[in-house]
């Protein structure tokens, strides 16, 4: 039986990448660099911790967290966002969740209306993209519509330049501070503008900042820095995961935080079809958000990456250090083509770009924004990571 919802979904990108090249023997022992999965070690006190809390799986967790980790998330936040320190309230502005994967696709859901302006609503998304995000506006009912982010714009959308009646239909935006795939960071003015539109067009911001901790140099602002400028974080949610800054991907701890409105609505909604997270998993996510030794060091460990990859590729592949994340986006023509010859020659697996982005109703493939790029996950030790960097350098 084929219900047909999903179908204007295209198969997820890791899927497509094992039909691509699972046929395919590798050329050389494997390094796996396609999905950003982080390879550095788990902090050890954290893994106390769940073992010490271990009696709390026999109870039913509380659905908006513990009073212990929603102070934790809210400090860290108050922190690093260099909030006033009455900003954010924890029993309204916060909500611990299994990962921000669940909570960027339900909030999606939450916020999305059957209908705006008398029409079917649109979500706004960044092309290219994670691809949850399109997934959460099919379920939704509302029309995915993708926008142009252009190197020469910082890889970042032009949203004051769209049409208003788009604006008037359109239910959430979506926009991931730093991008992945481009490391693209967005400047408080660039949230500022995003969430005057909100305003004017009563829409909510969703920003994805899972790689907020993640930088080469200076700590990238977050949307709650435009919001505190602002006085109010209305129409905004922002979303923060321990999977990357804390190398915890698979505890499944993230949370969501902002508009107190739209935080009741998404409790609401979880309290129907949601999970909370086990007892001591919330013990650990409170224990690795007051912790900042860990994260810096985990910077360290990325920035003698980057330091590597600048020094192997040079210019090539329009080679740039991103402000964020751990990622490289690099111009290799023919992503795909590159993606198999990268395996079939040299072991090496990555992304294509192609599969982050979503084609062009008019050109395709072709027009797809991802086309010439591989995205390249620096998540594995150094020794490893200069082997493969030297292994594509040669091999493309
Ligand atoms: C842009 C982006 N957002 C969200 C996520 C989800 O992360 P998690 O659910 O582990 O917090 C990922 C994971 O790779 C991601 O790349």
């Amino acid at each position: 039986m084929v219900i047909g919802r999903f179908e204007e979904l295209p198969p997820y990108a890791f899927p497509r990448l094992r039909a691509l090249l699972d046929a395919t023997k590798p050329g050389a022992e494997p390094v796996n660099m396609s999905i950003g999965e982080p390879q550095h070690r788990v902090p050890e006190f954290v893994l106390k911790v769940l073992h010490e809390e271990r009696a709390g799986y026999a109870k039913y967790p509380p659905m908006g967290g513990t009073a212990d980790l929603l102070q934790a998330i809210t400090d860290w936040l108050t922190r690093r966002y260099d909030l006033a320190a009455d900003f954010l309230d924890p029993a309204r502005h916060i909500l611990p969740l299994n990962g921000t994967r669940e909570g960027l696709f339900n909030a999606g859901l939450v916020v999305t209306p059957p209908e705006k302006a008398g029409a079917q609503p649109a979500v706004l998304i960044p092309n290219p993209f994670y691809q949850c995000y399109a997934g959460a506006a099919v379920t939704a009912g509302a029309e995915p519509v993708f926008l142009p982010t252009p190197r020469d714009n910082n890889f970042l959308p032009d949203f004051g330049g769209l049409p208003a009646d788009l604006l008037a239909r359109t239910a959430c935006v979506y926009l991931c501070s730093p991008a992945n795939p481009q490391g693209t960071v967005a400047e408080v003015d660039y949230w500022d503008a995003l969430l005057a539109l909100a305003d004017t067009h009563n829409f909510v911001v969703l920003a994805d900042e899972c790689y907020a901790e993640i930088y080469t140099e200076k700590p990238p602002p977050g949307a709650l820095s435009a919001a505190a400028r602002r006085g109010t974080p209305k129409n905004l949610l922002v979303f923060h995961s321990l999977s990357k800054r804390s190398n915890l991907p698979g505890l499944r701890s993230g949370f969501v935080a902002g508009d107190p409105d739209l935080i009741a609505q998404y409790k609401h909604f979880r309290n129907y079809g949601g999970a909370a997270s086990p007892l001591p998993v919330q013990a650990a996510a409170a224990a690795a958000w007051r912790d900042e030794a860990h994260v810096e060091e985990n910077r360290r460990l990325y920035r003698e990456k980057f330091d590597l990859a600048q020094n192997v590729l040079g210019n090539r592949f329009g080679f740039y250090r991103p402000a964020g994340g751990f990622y490289l986006w690099l111009d290799v023509g023919d992503g795909e083509a590159a993606a198999e010859k990268l395996w079939r020659e040299a072991g090496i697996r990555v992304l294509p770009g192609l599969y982050l982005g979503r084609d062009d109703p008019e050109t395709g493939a072709a027009g797809n924004p991802g086309h010439a790029f591989i995205r390249i996950a620096l998540v594995n030790d150094l020794d490893s990571t200069a082997m493969a960097l030297e292994r594509i350098n040669t091999c493309l």
